[in-house]
């Protein structure tokens, strides 16, 4: 059986088949997509000609680190494509994003893109989104009074379960546009829409890690192979 390395390799390897020349290319944040990133490395080397934004500093570094040309959002503020990795996926092409931090970033890349591939090995692939703690990204200022307002907004659609928020060791976690993450272990989570709408409505919440309509494609790499699925005609 492949290691998971393997996998996320795989799944950048054939995520490459949808990289065209010339391609406003998104790029992701997260093991898989450093492993996408490290193949597209390749292929620019060769001759490959992309522009990238990066959807986080991590990833503008390891772009800047192998060659990946990468300019601001601001600066190519329409993509082509976006590639990055989920935590979750269901047959819907549903997704639970942020487990690296990033997911603010992600989502206004994967919004500003025509198309929008994930990347991911079989373990992603869920039947109801949940097991994963749902990352939401929060102001700092009134962090309690916010904590309330989501377990209010999630209790109202059935939903209990931990909120934590997220550590850097002993310290929160801070992401790269200063905020803070609360991670959500809502367990299965029937009605996806209604929460990410309850979500939005509570005013510290910045972003959730909901990615409900963006996905166009999803490429999981299993041991055996790899699948290749459309949301969407190309
Ligand atoms: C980063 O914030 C995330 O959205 C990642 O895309 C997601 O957590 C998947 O990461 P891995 O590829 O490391 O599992």
């Amino acid at each position: 059986m492949a290691d998971a390395a393997a996998l996320k390799e795989k799944a950048g390897r054939a995520a490459l088949s949808f990289v065209e020349d010339g391609m406003r290319l998104g790029i992701g944040t997260g093991s898989t997509a450093e492993a996408f990133i490290r193949v597209l490395a390749e292929k620019v080397t060769t001759g490959l000609r992309i522009t990238g934004v990066a959807t986080s500093k991590r990833t503008a570094e390891l772009c800047g680190e192998l060659g990946v040309p990468i300019v601001t959002l601001d600066e190519m503020p329409e993509l082509d494509l976006t590639i990055d990795g989920a935590d979750e996926i269901d047959a819907d092409f549903r997704l639970i994003k942020g487990g690296g931090g990033a997911l603010l970033r992600e989502k206004i890349v994967a919004a500003a893109s025509a198309r929008m591939v994930v990347i991911a090995d079989a373990s992603k692939c869920v039947e109801t989104l949940g097991a994963f703690p749902v990352p939401i990204e929060v102001n700092g200022f009134g962090l309690t009074a916010t904590y309330i307002g989501i377990r209010k907004a999630a209790e109202r659609l059935g939903l209990s379960g931990e909120i934590t928020m997220r550590l850097a060791g002993a310290e929160p976690f801070i992401t790269d546009n200063g905020h803070l993450i609360l991670d959500a272990s809502f367990g299965r989570i029937p009605q996806a829409e209604a929460l990410s709408e309850a979500l939005h409505a509570v005013p510290g919440v910045v972003e959730h890690g909901l990615f409900l309509r963006y996905a166009s494609d999803a490429v999981i790499a299993r041991s055996d192979g790899v699948e290749v699925r459309h949301n969407r005609p190309a």
